[in-house]
């Protein structure tokens, strides 16, 4: 099905906080589909999206929308209602992703390992008295905590709390990105992520259906410092290093993968999502932080890094992912 050229509209750009590396991704998806003989329309996402795509009809919408309308499902409804095939996820898997809260909740109940944690919406703080809740929460969690929005990405939001004095600042922090906050424990350890690429057509089966997700090599961010504080400027000024396949203890890797790819199946994942893990020091116990359903193709994003080391080039990457948008 993929050697046929077809017309491909890219979503890309949007209003979100991450609409610059959206470009960057949506720019590398364009070339590489080009050179896969497609016919491809750029589309930076704004309130003419509707109208656009009704007028260039594309045969599939290729979507490099990162941050939250191309990821919390509301573009994948959208597209779903005028009947256009797109790649990735659906909006159901899209929202169970995106919300870190429900994602954490329903990876509890299916016993897959995340950090300890609980989440509240801002309204509960002045409606519902969320505060007097606090040192209960301390003790189950321990210091130190991290507060997080619910829905952000590329560690926008993410704040970090030592001691019962600093968490009320961090959870403000936090929710001054999302109205939903998610707080958890800190866990000291190694920064892992693995990609999940659903199977090449070859390997599908002959009835086209359930094509059986594949985990890719376990990606390690190390820090080149290890500040606390100063988050967010560790990934804008580039102080971390991204080395694939991790070198990590017998097993870990294995487990890892395994690990992504019952969290890809859990929040009903498709053609392609990238699962950010924590492997703790002191324990070795992995745990999974959150899924990601529209990873970055960038020079510099982990899932391109990863399918190298798999020796899948960056067009065949893409094409993979295309194809996602017809094996619905
Ligand atoms: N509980 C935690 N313990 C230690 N580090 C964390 C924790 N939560 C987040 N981080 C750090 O912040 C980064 C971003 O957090 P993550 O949950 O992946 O959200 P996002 O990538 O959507 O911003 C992680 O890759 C990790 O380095
Ligand atoms: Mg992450």
């Amino acid at each position: 099905m993929s050697e046929e050229p077809k017309k491909i509209a890219v979503l890309k750009g949007g209003g979100s906080l991450e609409r610059t590396v959206s470009l960057r991704s949506g720019a590398r998806a364009q070339s590489a589909l080009r050179r896969l003989g497609h016919e491809v329309v750029a589309i930076d996402v704004g309130a003419d999206l509707v109208r656009q795509l009704l007028e260039v009809q594309p045969d599939a919408v290729f979507v490099a929308l990162h941050g939250s309308d191309g990821e919390d499902g509301t573009v994948q409804g959208l597209l779903e209602a005028i009947g256009v095939p797109y790649t990735g996820s659906g909006p159901a898997a899209c929202m169970r992703c995106t919300d870190k809260a429900l994602a954490k909740y329903l990876m509890r109940e299916a016993h897959i390992p995340t950090p300890e944690f609980a989440a509240f919406k801002e309204s509960a703080i002045k409606d519902l008295g969320v505060a007097a809740a606090l040192p209960s929460l301390e003790r189950s969690i321990g210091f130190p905590i991290v507060a997080k929005p619910a829905s952000q990405g590329s560690a926008l939001g993410v704040k970090f709390a030592r001691s019962a004095q600093e968490l009320p600042g961090a959870i403000v922090g936090a929710l001054s990105y999302d109205r939903k906050v998610v707080i958890e424990r800190y866990i000291k350890g190694r920064d892992l992520a693995v990609s999940v690429l659903d199977a090449a057509d070859g390997s599908l089966p002959a009835d086209g259906s359930g094509a059986e997700p594949v985990a890719l090599p376990v990606v390690e961010a190390i820090p080149r410092e290890e500040e606390f504080y100063n988050y967010e400027s560790r990934y804008e000024i580039g102080m971390t290093t991204f080395v694939c396949p991790a070198e990590l203890p017998s097993g870990i890797a294995e487990r890892a993968q395994e690990l992504a790819l019952e969290t890809y199946r859990l929040l009903g994942c498709h053609g392609v999502a990238r699962v950010d893990l924590m492997l703790e020091e002191e324990t070795g116990e992995l745990t999974v932080l959150e899924t990601n359903v529209v990873p970055g193709l960038t020079e510099t994003s982990l899932l391109p890094l990863a399918a190298d080391a798999a020796e899948i080039w960056f067009d065949l990457l893409v094409q993979r992912i295309l194809d996602s948008a017809f094996t619905r």
